[in-house]
């Protein structure tokens, strides 16, 4: 397992270049099994959680194959073999999205259930909802989700649970829809730019969407999806990683290939803090330091809210801050492991129920702590580079499931993170 030691206090200058979105490039990669012909996905990151999907694809008898460019290609070899077994799937949650293909492309599909996480209990009712709306019989069998269709009927659907819109679910429900008969309505699908990603992605591939980027979905569907070559958008949540290591440690930092238009509610948050991320154009920006952050009042919700992915690292920053500020957390609301490592720093963090309440502190003090998940990795590496002294965080496997190169892409700028390898293997859980 390796860990990183962080040496905080370098002040980061330079350009940093932003991947490709992994939670837009997982299910579109999932989405070619419903095509029988060759597509390519460009700008994929080299990341974990893709390797992880690409290997789920060839055992479903899909090859997908990095080329030297970087780009993905995809062919399906074999309709076979329609069963995602546990090995793979328990290592990333996103791997249910290959539910909506397999049973519409394949009118039957064995998956997996992933289990619980650490950020939450994380159900899929409203993926299995919205398919058996479009007619598929769901059972479940020693621990395995089994779909089985005579062919999907497209019909109207309200996809809304307790806490809102579900982006796994939309996508899932959305790939199901595109190959069902008739029309097929989605009410409270997802709006996040990832979904849009996809659904721009099954348009290429002839697919009949209309309402791309709002809550409200009409499909109609079609016999069959051709092959298509589609980018994917920069990954949102590194930018706003990157804007937060800008406000926390930027000397002058200037972030290239995003999309300032999915940020605009962190871009909104981090102006009432006290930070000025001076926009150059949509895809380019620059963040330097704040000395004084000033305390916020912050409540995680679907886009275009405050994004739960932007959570932790936001808390980084509000440890700082010149007063009193509270993060409630309406997506997942246990997502606070990120809390009590952020305290042993010297954090003055209460958490109460879905909140927490952030009394800021003049500074943060470098010690041993635990990565817990992907987003709370990216955490303790802020609170790293911020902090006096050196921070050494364990169990750094679940930030390479998420973000590119970030140790090289932070040392670039000027930090000093040294990743030390323990040689012991580990599974991820999320
Ligand atoms: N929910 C249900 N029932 C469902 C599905 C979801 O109650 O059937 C609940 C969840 O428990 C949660 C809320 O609805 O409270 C939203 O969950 P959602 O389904 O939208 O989350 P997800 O699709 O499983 C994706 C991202 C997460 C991100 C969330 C919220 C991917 C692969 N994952 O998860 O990303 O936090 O949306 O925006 O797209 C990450 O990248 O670190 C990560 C966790």
């Amino acid at each position: 397992m390796d860990k990183f030691i962080v040496k905080g206090g370098n002040l980061l200058q330079g350009t940093v270049n932003i991947s490709g979105s992994k939670n837009a490039a997982l299910p579109i990669i999932a989405s070619t099994i419903l095509s029988d012909e060759k597509c390519v996905i460009k700008g994929v990151p080299l990341l974990r959680d893709v390797e992880t999907l690409m290997q789920i694809l060839g055992g479903l008898g899909v090859k997908a194959e990095r080329q030297p460019n970087g780009d993905i290609e995809t062919q399906v070899i074999s309709e076979k073999n329609s069963v995602a077994g546990y090995d793979l799937v328990k290592t990333m949650r996103a791997s249910v999205c290959v539910l909506g293909p397999l049973i519409a492309k394949r009118k039957y599909a064995k998956v997996s259930l992933p289990g619980g996480c650490v950020i939450g209990v994380r159900p899929i009712d409203l993926h299995e909802k919205g398919l058996r709306l479009l007619g598929a019989d769901i059972d479940y069998q020693h621990g395995y989700l089994i779909a089985r269709t005579k062919g999907l009927k497209g019909c109207n659907m309200y996809l809304g649970g307790t806490f809102g819109s579900t982006v796994t679910g939309t996508a899932n429900v959305l790939m199901a829809a595109v190959l069902a008969k008739g029309k097929t309505v989605i009410e409270n699908a997802a709006c996040e730019p990832e979904v849009q990603d996809l659904t721009l992605f099954l348009s290429k591939m002839g697919a009949k969407i209309k309402g791309i980027g709002t809550h409200h979905l009409e499909i109609e569907g079609v016999k069959r999806l051709k092959g298509a070559t589609h980018t994917v958008i920069p990954d949102r949540i590194e930018t706003g990683t990157f804007i937060a290591a800008g406000a926390l440690v930027g000397k002058n930092i200037t972030i290239k290939n995003c999309r300032l238009d999915h940020l605009s509610a962190v871009i909104d948050n981090y102006a009432q803090m006290g930070v000025n991320v001076e926009r150059i154009s949509n895809t380019e920006c620059r963040v330097r330091r704040v000395k004084t952050l000033r305390p916020l009042d912050i409540t995680t919700l679907p886009y275009p809210g405050f994004p739960t992915d932007m959570q932790a690292q936001t808390m980084v920053m509000l440890t700082l801050a010149d007063g009193i500020s509270v993060v409630t957390e309406r997506i997942y609301p246990d997502r606070f492991m990120h809390v009590a490592e952020l305290n042993r720093m010297g954090a003055g963090i209460r958490k109460e129920g879905s909140y927490a309440v952030i009394q800021g502190r003049s500074h943060l003090s470098g010690a041993p702590v635990m990565a817990s998940d992907l987003r709370a990795s990216a955490a303790m590496v802020l609170a790293g580079l911020v902090a006096t002294g050196t921070t050494e965080i364990q169990r750094v496997y679940h930030i390479d499931r998420g973000y590119e190169k970030i140790e090289a892409k932070l040392n670039a700028l000027g930090a000093d993170i040294q990743r030390v390898s323990d040689k012991v293997q580990s599974i991820t859980d999320e």
